[in-house]
C-alpha cells in the first residue's frame, strides 16, 4: 500500500535509522524515521514494524493527532499532524507476553513570531548614549538563532540567543549619537541557521527605524536690531544662531508686539538665520522676539524696541530775503517731547518748544546759515535733528580802499595787474574808464604797463540796490630823455628857427594880403547882393 503524499512535510524527513531494540524472545518493534526535523506545526508519516511472528497490538504512542494511514503483515503506518513540539513518538507492541518499543526523536524548527526594534526617541542629542532595545519572541532551535543590531549594514551588536534564554530575548546596546547618525537607519536582525541540518539560513528583520539627531550650541540667539525706531521707518531685523544641527530642521520665527513677522530665513551649513522688516508704525514700546525650533527644543530672545515720533525741527525767517539794515525774526519750533536745544545766533537759553530772536539784518548777513538743533530723550538716550536755514541779505554796490585801491603808481614796461572788485548782492557791474577819453580801464589782468595808460579813471559800480562811483589815479612813471637827446632837439629847434625865418615872415605877410583880399571880395559881394536904391 503506498503512502498518501498529500502531506508536503513528508519529503523534510531526514534520517531513516532504524532502531531495533531487543526484546525477550527475539521480537522487536522498530520505528520509522528514528529522527525527524521538522517545521512546527508540520506532520510526518511513521511506520512502525515488527519481527515478531505473531505480531499483535502494533501501536504508537504520541501526544499529537495520529491517523493509521495504512498497515502489512507486521506494520503499521501513522500519519502525524500538528507537531508543535520536540517530542518521541513512541511504537510498542506485544509478542506474546513480552513488550517492546522503540521511539524516535522529532526536532522542530520556527521562525521567530516578532523581531522587534523599539521605537527611538523622536530626537536624539548628539553626543548622548543612546539605547537599542530589541525584542525577539519565538525562533527555535534556540542555539541557532543569532541576533545582530544594525546601523544600515553595520553590525553594531551581535549575540547568539541561548538554549535556555527568556523568551521573548531582548537584545540591547547603547551608541553614542553623532551627527552623522542623523538619518540613520536602526535595525534588529534575527538568523536562524538551518545550514547543519541541510537547509539555508533564514533571516528576519525588524522594522527598521530611521534616527533624527540634533545639536543646539549652548550660545544664545544673536539678534541684530536698533533698540530704537522712528515712527514711519522700515527697520530690517535679524535673528541668528550658528553652530546647530541639522540647521535645515530648525524653524525660526521673529515675532514683533506678539504678531509673527514675515520673514526670510536662511539655513546654511549650521547657520540658520532670518530677517524681517519692521515698520513702525506706533509710538511706544513694542517687543522683538525671537524663537527657534529645534527639534524639541525652543531657544528664545527678546528686545524691546522704543518706536519715537519726532519731526526735525521747524526753523523759520520772517523774511528769507531782505534789505540791509531791515529786521528778521528767526523762529524755532518744535512739536512732540522735543525740545529746541541750540539756536544759532540767539543767546543760550534753557531748552523749551519754541526760541526765537530778531536780528537787524547788515551786509555780513548775507548768505549766513542759522542752524537750529532739537533734541528728544527716548529710552534714556537723546536723539538729536538738526534744521538750517540760509538768509540772504540785500546791500548795496560797495566799491572802497579795500576793495580798489584809489592810486596806482607803476614804472613803465613793467607787470602789473590792476585788482579792482565791487561787493552787493545782487553782485553790481563794475565799469572803470578815463576821465579825458573814456577808455577802459584794463582791471584784473596782467599788462605791461605803457606811459599811454596814465591817467584817472571813474569806476562805477551798479546793481539794482544803487550805485557807487570811485576815481581810480593810475600814474606811469618813465624815465625823461637823455641830455644829448635834448641837445639834438634843441639843434633841431635852432635849425629849424634859421632856416624857417623868412618863411614865417613870407607865409604871414601873404596870409595877410589874402586876408585882405579876401575882406575886399567879400565888400563887393554885399554891393551887388543890396537891391537898388
Ligand atoms: C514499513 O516497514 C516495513 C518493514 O521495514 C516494510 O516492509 C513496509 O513496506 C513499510 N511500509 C511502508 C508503507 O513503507
Ligand atoms: C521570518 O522569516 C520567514 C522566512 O524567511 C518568514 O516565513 C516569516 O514570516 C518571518 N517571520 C516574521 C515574524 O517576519
Ligand atoms: C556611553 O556609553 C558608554 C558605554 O556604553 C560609556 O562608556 C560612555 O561613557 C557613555 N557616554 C555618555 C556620554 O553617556
Ligand atoms: C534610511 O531609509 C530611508 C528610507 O528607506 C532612506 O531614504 C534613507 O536614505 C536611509 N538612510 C540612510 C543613511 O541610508
Ligand atoms: C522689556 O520691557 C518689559 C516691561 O516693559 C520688561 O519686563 C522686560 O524685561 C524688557 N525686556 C528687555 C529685554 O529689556
Ligand atoms: C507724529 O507727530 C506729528 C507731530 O507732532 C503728528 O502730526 C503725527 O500724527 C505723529 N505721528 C504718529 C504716528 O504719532
Ligand atoms: C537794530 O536796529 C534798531 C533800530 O533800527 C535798533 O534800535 C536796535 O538796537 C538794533 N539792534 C541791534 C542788535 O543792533
Ligand atoms: C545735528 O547736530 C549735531 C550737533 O550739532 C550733530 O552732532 C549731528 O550730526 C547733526 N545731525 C544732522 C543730521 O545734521
Ligand atoms: C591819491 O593821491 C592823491 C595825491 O597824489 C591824493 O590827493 C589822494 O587823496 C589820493 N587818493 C587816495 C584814494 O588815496
Ligand atoms: C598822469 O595821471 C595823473 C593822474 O592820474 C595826472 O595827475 C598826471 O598829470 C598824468 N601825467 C601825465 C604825464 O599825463
Ligand atoms: C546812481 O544813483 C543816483 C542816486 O544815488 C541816481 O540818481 C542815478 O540815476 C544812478 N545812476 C545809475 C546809472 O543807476
Amino acid at each position: 500500500m503506498a503512502p498518501r503524499s498529500a502531506r508536503p512535510t513528508l519529503p523534510q524527513l531526514l534520517a531513516l535509522v532504524a532502531v531495533v531494540i531487543p526484546g525477550p524472545g527475539g521480537a522487536q518493534v522498530s520505528i520509522h524515521p528514528k529522527e525527524a526535523f521538522l517545521p512546527r506545526g508540520a506532520s510526518m508519516w511513521v511506520n512502525c514494524s515488527s519481527s515478531c511472528s505473531k505480531s499483535h497490538n502494533l501501536g504508537l504512542e504520541t501526544q499529537w493527532p495520529k491517523v493509521e494511514l495504512d498497515h502489512g503483515h507486521n506494520w503499521k503506518l501513522f500519519e502525524l499532524s500538528d507537531i508543535e513540539e520536540d517530542s518521541n513518538p513512541l511504537c510498542f507492541e506485544n509478542c506474546g507476553p513480552t513488550q517492546s518499543s522503540a521511539s524516535a526523536t522529532i526536532i522542530l524548527y520556527s521562525f521567530p513570531e516578532r523581531v522587534e526594534l523599539d521605537p527611538l526617541p523622536a530626537w536624539q542629542p548628539v553626543g548622548k548614549n543612546l539605547t537599542l532595545r530589541c525584542m525577539v519572541d519565538g525562533g527555535t532551535p534556540r542555539n541557532q538563532l543569532s541576533v545582530k543590531l544594525l546601523r544600515g549594514e553595520e553590525v553594531l551588536h551581535q549575540e547568539s540567543v541561548d538554549v535556555d534564554s527568556m523568551n521573548p530575548k531582548e537584545i540591547t546596546t547603547t551608541v553614542l549619537a553623532s551627527r552623522d547618525d542623523h538619518g540613520a537607519n536602526f535595525s534588529c536582525r534575527t538568523e536562524l541557521d538551518l545550514r547543519p541540518q541541510g537547509l539555508a539560513l533564514f533571516p528576519n528583520v525588524s522594522m527598521v527605524r530611521q534616527l533624527r539627531t540634533f545639536d543646539l550650541p549652548v550660545t544664545i540667539l544673536k539678534l541684530d536690531t536698533p533698540d530704537l525706531l522712528e515712527v514711519g521707518t522700515v527697520q530690517k531685523v535679524m535673528c541668528s544662531l550658528g553652530g546647530l544641527f541639522p540647521a535645515s530642521e530648525a524653524q525660526i520665527t521673529l515675532e514683533l508686539g506678539g504678531h509673527t513677522l514675515t520673514s526670510k530665513s536662511t539655513n546654511h551649513r549650521d547657520l540658520v538665520s532670518a530677517t524681517a522688516l519692521v515698520t513702525a508704525e506706533l509710538e511706544g514700546t513694542q517687543q522683538l522676539r525671537c524663537v527657534l525650533e529645534l527639534a524639541d527644543q525652543i531657544l528664545e530672545a527678546e528686545r524691546n524696541l522704543s518706536i519715537y515720533n519726532f519731526s526735525a525741527p521747524v526753523l523759520t525767517l520772517s523774511q528769507k530775503e531782505v534789505s540791509e539794515g531791515s529786521q528778521v525774526t528767526v523762529k524755532c519750533e518744535v512739536h512732540g517731547g522735543a525740545q529746541v536745544v541750540w539756536l544759532s545766533g540767539a543767546p543760550p537759553r534753557p531748552p523749551s518748544s519754541k526760541t526765537q530772536f530778531t536780528l537787524n539784518a547788515s551786509a555780513k548777513d548775507n548768505k549766513k546759515r542759522f542752524f537750529c538743533s532739537a533734541a528728544l530723550k527716548v529710552a534714556g538716550q537723546v536723539l538729536l535733528k538738526n534744521q538750517t536755514l540760509e538768509l540772504h541779505v540785500l546791500y548795496g554796490p560797495r566799491l572802497d580802499e579795500v576793495d580798489c585801491l584809489g592810486n596806482w603808481t607803476w614804472p613803465e614796461r613793467s607787470q602789473q595787474t590792476l585788482k579792482c572788485q565791487a561787493w552787493g548782492n545782487p553782485s553790481p557791474k563794475l565799469t572803470c574808464s578815463r576821465k579825458t577819453d573814456g577808455a577802459p580801464l584794463p582791471t584784473g589782468e596782467v599788462k605791461s604797463v605803457t606811459r599811454e595808460m596814465n591817467g584817472t579813471y571813474v569806476c562805477h559800480a551798479v546793481s539794482s540796490h544803487g550805485n557807487v562811483t570811485r576815481d581810480v589815479f593810475l600814474i606811469v612813471l618813465y624815465h625823461q630823455p637823455n641830455s644829448w637827446v635834448i641837445i639834438l632837439v634843441v639843434t633841431m629847434l635852432a635849425t629849424v628857427l634859421l632856416v624857417g625865418g623868412p618863411t614865417i615872415y613870407l607865409y604871414n605877410r601873404q596870409r595877410k594880403i589874402r586876408i585882405y583880399k579876401l575882406q575886399r571880395a567879400q565888400e563887393e559881394a554885399m554891393k551887388l547882393k543890396a537891391p537898388p536904391h
